[in-house]
């Protein structure tokens, strides 16, 4: 069976190559499809497919997926641009005869709060359209997300977000991965809606005391209101938008809409999420 994974040279996706081949799948089975085919030298190496397609050729990405039985469908990372082109790689898909899809959308993505959320669930709503039987794997947030500073929130002693006691059911990109690779190599996913979080449904300030411990000094969280958060991300380069986005997002942490406690990230990888400790060690 053939397998496509979109995205393929991002974290996740060389995360779900990953997943895919230690479950079993041979490397000649996956569809490797980037934009940049220098970035997957080393997947090609290994024996994987690798094909070229942006997300915004519809040709190039009908032509990656054929032969294809089934596709995980990584979100892309351009943010105002996902709907156009997750609807090019759904009617690619389909036009290819690909038997089925796993999205990678957000969590409660037809009910959040979240600005965030509005492409994912546009994107739902063509993929159920399409006919084409799917899977939505509705990831919460990775605790990855958290670290990109790890250095920086432990010299500074303090970690700095608009959730206030909002529980964070985050996960290791790594489990979200094997998830996903799960979805495509069992039976019986077809139509199902996955709520993915991890074990560990930390505060912030839960948080903070787990980069503590992890640093061996005082770590602490500290409240910054959505408006002013949004001045940070600007401060350190992002654009105005994208920063709108990532402070609202953080703000709907108060709000629940990162927390779930439905189990199915356990139930599908079959073992506890990764603990908090753990990622951090690997930061
Ligand atoms: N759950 C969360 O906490 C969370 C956090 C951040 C993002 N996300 C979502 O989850 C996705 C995967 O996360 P990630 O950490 O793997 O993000 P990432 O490392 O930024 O990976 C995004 C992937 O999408 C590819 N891509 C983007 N635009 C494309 C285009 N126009 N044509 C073809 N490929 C394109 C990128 O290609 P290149 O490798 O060539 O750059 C990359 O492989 C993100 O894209 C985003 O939608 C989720």
């Amino acid at each position: 069976m053939s397998i496509a994974v979109t995205g393929a040279t991002g974290n996740l996706g060389q995360l779900v190559v990953e997943a895919l081949i230690t479950r079993g799948t041979p490397a000649s089975d996956i569809v490797a499809v980037v934009r940049n085919p220098e970035k997957a030298a080393d997947l090609a190496a290994r024996g994987v497919v690798v094909r070229k397609a942006d997300y915004t050729d519809a040709t190039a990405l009908e032509a990656a997926f054929a032969g294809v039985d089934k596709v995980v469908l990584i979100s892309g990372s351009e943010v105002g641009q996902r709907l156009a082109q997750h609807t090019n790689i759904i009617n690619a898909a389909k036009a290819a005869g690909v038997g089925f899809i796993a999205y990678t959308s957000i969590l409660d993505a037809q009910d959040t709060p979240m600005k965030l959320a509005a492409e994912h669930k546009a994107t739902e709503d063509v993929l159920a359209a399409s006919g084409i039987p799917f899977a939505l794997l509705r990831n919460g947030w990775y605790w990855e997300n958290f670290l990109n500073d790890l250095a920086g929130v432990i010299e500074r002693g303090a970690v700095a977000g608009a959730g206030a006691d909002g529980k964070i059911a985050a996960a290791a990109r790594a489990d979200y991965a094997d998830a996903a690779a799960v979805v495509v190599t069992t039976d019986g996913h077809e139509g199902a809606v996955y709520e993915l979080g991890g074990d560990e449904r930390l505060t912030y300030a839960q948080f903070a005391e787990k980069v503590s411990e992890f640093a061996g000094k005082p770590v602490v969280y500290q409240f910054v209101p959505e408006e002013a958060y949004k001045g940070i991300l600007e401060s350190v380069g992002l654009p105005a938008p994208v920063a709108e986005i990532l402070a609202d997002s953080d703000a709907a942490i108060a709000k629940g809409a990162l927390d779930t406690e439905s189990g199915d990230l356990q139930k599908l990888i079959g073992r506890a999420s990764t603990p908090v400790a753990e990622v951090l060690k690997k930061a």
